[in-house]
């Protein structure tokens, strides 16, 4: 979480790429924003709001002389979102300014050294520490920015991607890395930096991915990248630009563009995955796959719900499988004695809990396949093979267009195993019932006039409808903040439905014959017990006073067009309740830290 951006050189507008990178970085998280310029004459000029880079945009004058910069969005870990609390960060004798995205898990020990240095804190930040701790150490001895880096590195514990200005050097942009994402960007007459490449396409295409433990400096013309004070040499890595594409299109959210661009992904994936006539994937992964004896899946929010279905999809190929939430396996590795492959899915290739888990796989030497939308992201760069999704650039930070792209991207996996080339037909179809859905949005944007009023909302599914369930409870609960939960139909009774009262709206998801009449009683109990009941079903198994109904497709991807109709109807919800759509409260798109 957080964004930052920085640059050095020949800038030809400064508070431009400063805030146009924010802006462009703000999914990263949004509760405050600043910005630090230096000039020639070692002046900092320093600009913070609490509130987003719109805000920011009202302080800063159009034209500012500069010869470095560095700005930061912020997703407040330690410290609430305060003036004092937001980056850049000045250390106390105003020697170093500084952004930082990652967490310091040793803060509190370093702060306590520093309070009996005689230093003084403005705020509550980790980041607070490591400015001064970086002042302290460059004062204490070296008088050489990179060695007191060095030393600085060796004695944080936790994530940083760090942009330091150092007042007596305004030609030189600082930085260092460890578990958190920084991209380097060289160009002719200035150098850049940020936490993934969005800000910096329009400036250069010559992009170096800092690995960790890395740090070093950026001049007009130079980049000086070290390890453990020994040079490393420059790796160009590749972008994919005309997937970064971060235009509204006409939309009035990203959430709606991304919903509609749906049936243009799954069709790019079948297009990328399938010559027409034979699956494209590579012989060697399918190989591993088909050798597994036990398939992991490991992933978290809405993609650990993709997960669980690609775990089903194995299992009904007679392979073992399951899913675990990266965070909780990540503290109880589990590995077992057969032939096991990992799966990890991650829409941004970023997220700190499945990193930390694809360490732990690689570190015992075993194959790990990621499965991202991100190339060149930690997940990619570290996976034994990945799979791209080919989704383009998700913004708003509820993820839709990315969790039908997992799905897809499974079922074709999973069908290339055996050459199953059924499952081309079907994504086919399934791609003419997700634009039969997009052409009858306004019934599901009536169902949410009248489920907007509850403030409980229950799904329920049965098999792969649960999962539906659990995502579409995903997706209500943090874009419009109504109180949702998910449960397989069975469950209610077993306490849940204690819950129930004439304040509660139930949502059955019905696509699945063999389990349409359990799910259909499961419904009636609740509306018993005064609940407001809404089936979603496919055609085939509708019945009068459904709230809706999907035309058929095939069952295994009947999941998609489930979920499809939630997210319109998460986002239909949200609009009758006014709130920021793309940026939910308290929310990031791309979660860095633990
Ligand atoms: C929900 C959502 C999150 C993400 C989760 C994992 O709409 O966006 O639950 O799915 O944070 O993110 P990735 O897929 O980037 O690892």
């Amino acid at each position: 979480m957080c964004g930052i951006v920085g640059a050095v050189g020949k800038v030809k507008n400064y508070s431009k790429f400063v805030l146009d990178g924010l802006a462009s970085l703000d999914y990263r998280g949004y509760d405050s924003a600043g910005v630090s310029f230096l000039n020639n004459n070692q002046e900092f000029a320093c600009y913070k709001v609490v509130g987003t880079v719109d805000d920011l945009r009202k302080k800063i004058p159009n034209k500012v002389e500069a010869s470095s910069a560095i700005g930061h969005t912020r997703w407040a870990t330690h410290g609430q979102p305060t003036l004092n609390n937001a980056h850049p960060i000045s250390s106390m004798h105003g020697l170093f300014n500084l952004v930082h995205n990652g967490v310091i898990e040793n803060y509190r020990s370093l702060k306590k050294k520093l309070l009996e240095k005689g230093y003084t804190l403005k705020g509550e930040t980790d980041t607070e520490i490591i400015a001064n701790i970086l002042e302290y150490i460059y004062l204490k001895n070296p008088h050489d920015v990179l060695i007191a880096i060095e030393r600085l590195m060796k004695i944080l514990k936790g994530s940083y991607a760090l942009a330091i200005l150092f007042k007596e050097e305004p030609n030189k942009l600082y930085f260092a890395k460890k578990d958190s994402p920084l991209i380097i960007a060289e160009s002719e007459k200035a150098s850049y930096l940020a936490s993934d490449p969005l800000p910096l396409i329009k400036y250069s295409q010559k992009f170096i991915d800092v690995e960790d433990g890395e740090y070093g400096y950026l001049t007009k013309d130079v980049i000086r990248l070290l390890i453990n004070g020994k040079e490393v040499e420059k790796k160009y890595t590749e972008r994919n630009l005309q997937l970064l594409n971060k235009d509204l299109g006409g939309y009035s959210d990203y959430m709606l563009k991304e919903i509609e661009e749906t049936p243009q992904v799954i069709s790019r994936l079948l297009i990328k995955y399938f010559d027409g006539h034979n699956f494209t994937f590579d012989d060697y992964l399918l190989n591993e796959l088909r050798n597994a004896e036990h398939i992991t899946f490991l992933a978290c929010g809405t993609s650990y719900h993709a997960s669980l279905v690609g775990e089903r999809y194995f299992r009904l190929l007679g392979k073992r499988s399951e899913t675990f939430i990266a965070s909780e396996w990540a503290y109880e590795p589990i590995f077992s004695n057969k032939n096991q492959v990992f799966i990890l899915i991650s829409q941004s290739g970023e997220t700190a809990d499945l990193i930390k888990c694809q360490k732990i796989i690689n570190n015992r030497g075993m194959i790990n396949i990621a499965i991202t939308n991100t190339m060149a992201s930690t997940l990619d760069r570290e996976a034994t093979f990945t799979l791209y999704l080919e989704a383009g650039l998700e913004v708003a930070v509820a993820s839709t267009k990315a969790f039908s792209a997992q799905v897809t991207l499974l079922a074709l996996l999973v069908s290339a195993l055996f050459n199953n080339t059924s499952v081309i037909e079907s994504l086919h179809s399934l791609n003419n019932v997700l634009l039969n859905i997009i052409n009858r949005q306004e019934e599901i944007a009536d169902l949410a006039n009248e489920i907007y009023k509850y403030n409980l909302i229950f799904f329920i599914g049965r098999g792969s409808d649960y999962i539906a369930a659990k995502e579409a409870s995903l997706k209500m609960k943090e874009i419009t903040y109504i109180h949702s939960e998910a449960f397989p139909g069975g469950e209610l009774k077993h306490g849940p439905i204690a819950l129930v009262d004439n304040k509660t709206a139930l949502l059955a998801f019905d696509s699945d014959a063999k389990t349409d009449l359990a799910i259909r009683n499961n419904a009636k109990e609740v509306e018993t017990r005064r609940g407001h009941i809404y089936i979603i079903s496919i055609k085939e198994l509708a019945k009068e006073g459904d709230a809706f109904n999907v035309n058929f497709v095939s069952p295994n991807l009947s999941v998609i067009p489930m979920v499809y109709v939630s997210q319109y109807l998460a986002y239909y919800v949200a609009k009758n309740k006014k709130v920021n759509i793309d940026k939910p409260r308290n929310l990031a798109k791309s979660v860095t830290v633990e």
